[in-house]
């Protein structure tokens, strides 16, 4: 049994992630403003924005392996608060890699597909990043930080989706939530991704530590598709109205930060590792559809209330 902390484990990823090993790992999550009642693994509450908080929770919990989720994930909230988005998504990071460096702890680092500009697609690992804004910067001034400070760290550059703690974090989560409502949305038909599912992407991550590799990866599906044609595999996997989404352009959308256009990312060097192609989009939103059957928006919804939410890892 592995100890495991996950930082940032009542967001998107952190949350999923903890919950799918709990019952087969020793799993630490660290959370800040949003605590977690009645969690299957041992939940710690704080500001790593502090600093030297990361050194003494890896003390105390002597972990083998640190999963570092948390960050300020919410790209406009980065271009109004630049210095916040400084100190959660490059400096905490770079304390993270020193702290796991020190004390010969596996790290697995998340970055993100928005590194890229998106003006060509068709990323490699070894393609030049261009970030367009203050999210995507401090995101690959991380990544530049961590392989300095733990050349064996392992950098993961993810996009996903999935059933999230308030339930509105996920783009699968708007087009389900509003579609439920018969509400009309719109779809970018021209900003590309390969996304996965968050449980999905937890697995291939396991995977990617169980084979001790370091450096970074393309964590995406090996399928990619536009904003607009993911919220009609989302409608149809559920049976909703696809004719409530309104294909239009990104230029309509009146977004305040730039949004990289085409984000395919390579996926070769992940399939490599795998010994297979990186999880298809079947695979992923079935996955989604098949934890809502099983109640998952609702007991994750519980952690968050703090009643008993039966959650099983
Ligand atoms: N969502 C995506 O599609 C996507 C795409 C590409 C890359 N990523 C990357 O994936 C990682 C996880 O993203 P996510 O979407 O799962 O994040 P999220 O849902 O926005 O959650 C962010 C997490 O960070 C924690 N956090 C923030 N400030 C903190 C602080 N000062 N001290 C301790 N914890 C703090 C939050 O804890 P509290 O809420 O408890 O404060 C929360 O658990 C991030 O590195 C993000 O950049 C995400």
């Amino acid at each position: 049994m592995t100890r495991i902390l996950v930082t940032g484990a009542s967001g998107l990823l952190g949350l999923n992630f903890a919950l799918t090993y709990s019952r087969r790992h020793q799993v630490t999550g660290v959370v800040n403003a949003h605590s977690l009642t009645g969690a299957p693994f041992q939940v710690l509450n704080a500001d790593l924005a502090k600093p030297g908080s990361i050194g003494e929770i890896l003390d105390r919990v002597k972990p083998d392996v640190v999963l570092h989720c948390a960050a300020l994930a919410n790209v406009d909230q980065c271009e109004r608060q630049p210095e916040l988005a400084l100190r959660l998504n490059t400096d905490l990071p770079e304390e993270v890699a020193r702290a796991t460096a020190d004390r010969g702890i596996v790290l697995v680092h998340i970055s993100t597909d928005a590194v890229f500009d998106g003006k060509t697609g068709r990323y490699t690992e070894e393609s030049q990043p261009n970030p367009l804004g203050a999210y995507a910067r401090t995101k690959l001034a991380a990544e530049h930080a961590v392989l300095q400070a733990y050349p064996e760290a392992l950098i993961a550059r993810v996009n996903f989706y999935g059933w999230s703690l308030g339930g509105q974090r996920s783009l699968a989560e708007f087009f389900f939530n509003h579609l439920s409502a018969g509400t009309p949305v719109r779809g970018f038909t021209d900003v590309f991704f390969c996304p996965l599912e968050v449980t999905v992407l937890a697995e291939t991550l396991m995977q990617l530590v169980e084979a001790h590799c370091s450096g970074i990866y393309h964590v995406v599906s090996g399928e990619c598709l536009s904003k607009y044609e993911f919220g009609c595999a989302v409608a149809r996997r559920f049976g909703l109205d696809e004719g409530l989404i309104q294909p239009v352009s990104v230029h309509e959308g009146g977004l305040l930060a730039a949004r990289s256009p085409d984000l395919r990312l390579r996926t070769d060097k992940l399939a490599g590792v795998l010994g297979s192609p990186a999880p298809d989009q079947e695979t992923s939103m079935q996955r989604f559809f098949e934890l809502y059957q099983a109640g998952h928006p609702q007991q994750l919804r519980a952690l968050a209330l703090g009643v008993d939410s039966h959650i099983s890892g």
